[in-house]
């Protein structure tokens, strides 16, 4: 007999929320979202409707379902990074699994607390580490345990974060400002530093980082321009002009993310008000508090030597990141859709794509990874089995302790290792 779909109820109906929620209607025999906690009003309806949530299960404080039985088997926590730790350690005592978005928190104390409640009460807990869990990762990962390129001796990796998408979410956006969101490196490419632990399968025991936000900044605003750009005399010239940009995604159809973040009323008139009067509209150089640094390098050393150079940078072409990996039999080259294998030994090179398909579902989102994570919750849940999540507390805790290294060692300028002997 088919098991009955799982229920799963959202904290923080945002753009990830609404991600995650989405699966439910593609696959409603699997799970169902029978609750949702969401102060904005919009967003709240808009998941009630969507999922056509019984009123009762419908708050703007999550605190107040921790006043009654448990009514869900899980919780998606999809609030902003400095409002993780509190539902997940809350949620975890209740007996709920937790889907958790990345990071776990924005400190160290925070991460362990989380993993610790997650232990001591035996729930299943899956961060979104979706990177994990796209069809691409998991072609690398067979690549590289069949042997085919030998032992990895070092990896270089790029993340790409692109001009504009720097100046959307961490200039103008919600991480901007370290102190109310998170670091850079904990916020974006805590991401990368888990995959490169995930790819390499061994401990990080050292590492060092440097970085700086060194564009976005007064000093560099140009003769002519306006705190808004829709009052700008240079912003034909400038590539961060808001309006152009915001536009474009307007005229090429597109109604979801980056415009569904700066307005629920996505027409010419909405994104208007939105760049008149909201931040998303204001000069990318100065008028905001902006503080997380625009490009970074950390480099890493693994357990038995093996090497990692990661650099994440703002001044690029919109793309997926790049990887290269160097073992003893083969080089690869890895850019989220292509992998190609140049082989020592008969100097030939192997290309295979990986390449998905889009459906234009915004789960297919990430490279198909966020589908793929809650295809990987909710199985674990329907079986009671956490063989499924690859993304649990000691990986995550594994890899968030070399991001919090990594940000000491650029903060204090010096080599931090990792020490694992920590992990509780
Ligand atoms: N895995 C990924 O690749 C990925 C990508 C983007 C964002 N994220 C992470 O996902 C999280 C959410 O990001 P987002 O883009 O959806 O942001 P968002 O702002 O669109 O959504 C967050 C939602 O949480 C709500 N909220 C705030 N306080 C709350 C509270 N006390 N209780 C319940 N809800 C509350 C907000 O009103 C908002 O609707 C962040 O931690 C972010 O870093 C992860």
């Amino acid at each position: 007999m088919k098991p009955a779909p799982i229920k799963l109820a959202v904290v923080g109906a945002g753009s990830r929320g609404a991600i995650y929620a989405q699966y439910a209607l593609e696959y409603p025999d699997q799970v169902q979202i029978v609750g949702v906690a969401e102060p904005r009003d919009f967003y709240r309806d808009h998941m009630v409707n969507r999922h056509q949530i019984s009123p009762e299960n419908v708050t703007n404080d999550w605190h107040t379902w921790l006043t009654r039985p448990k009514f869900a088997d899980g919780i998606i926590i999809t609030t902003p990074d400095a409002l993780h730790a509190e539902p997940a350690i809350a949620f975890a005592k209740h007996g709920y699994h937790l889907l958790l978005e990345k990071p776990m928190g924005p400190s160290e104390s925070d991460c362990r607390r989380i993993v610790q409640a997650v232990r001591e009460a035996g729930v299943m807990l899956a961060v979104c580490h979706v990177m994990r869990y796209t069809p691409y990762t998991r072609l690398l990962k067979k690549i590289l345990d069949s042997g085919q390129i030998g032992e990895i001796i070092s990896v270089q990796h790029l993340e790409p974060v692109g001009f504009w998408h720097q100046a959307h979410s961490f200039v103008r956006g919600n991480w901007h400002n370290e102190a109310r969101s998170s670091s850079m490196l904990l916020q974006k490419s805590c991401h990368d530093l888990d995959w490169l632990s995930y790819i390499v399968a061994k401990p990080c025991v050292a590492v060092s980082s440097f970085g700086s936000l060194s564009h976005f900044k007064k000093e560099f605003r140009p003769i002519g321009a306006a705190d808004r750009c829709l009052d700008c005399g240079v912003a034909h010239v400038c590539a961060y002009d808001a309006k152009r940009f915001y536009f474009e995604n307007l005229e090429e159809g597109n109604t979801d993310w980056p415009l569904n973040v700066i307005t629920t009323d996505i027409s010419e008139a909405g994104i208007l008000a939105a760049l008149r009067t909201g931040d998303y509209g204001r000069c990318v150089y100065g008028g905001l508090d902006n503080d997380v640094v625009d490009h970074q390098v950390v480099n890493l050393e693994f357990e038995g030597g093996v090497t990692a150079s990661f650099t994440m940078t703002a001044f690029t072409k919109p793309r997926d990141r790049e990887t290269r990996i160097f073992g003893t039999k083969a080089e690869l080259y890895g850019n989220g859709n292509i992998l190609e294998i140049y082989d020592f030994l008969t100097r030939e090179t192997t290309t295979v794509s990986t390449e998905l398909e889009s459906d234009g579902s915004i789960l297919s989102g990430h490279g198909g990874g966020d589908e793929n994570i809650m295809r990987a919750f909710v199985s674990a849940l329907t079986e009671n089995n956490p063989e499924y999540i690859l993304s649990g507390a000691s990986q995550t805790l594994e890899s968030h302790l070399m991001v919090f290294a990594a940000e000491n060692a650029r903060k204090q300028n010096r080599v931090m290792r990792v020490d694992h002997d920590q992990l509780p």
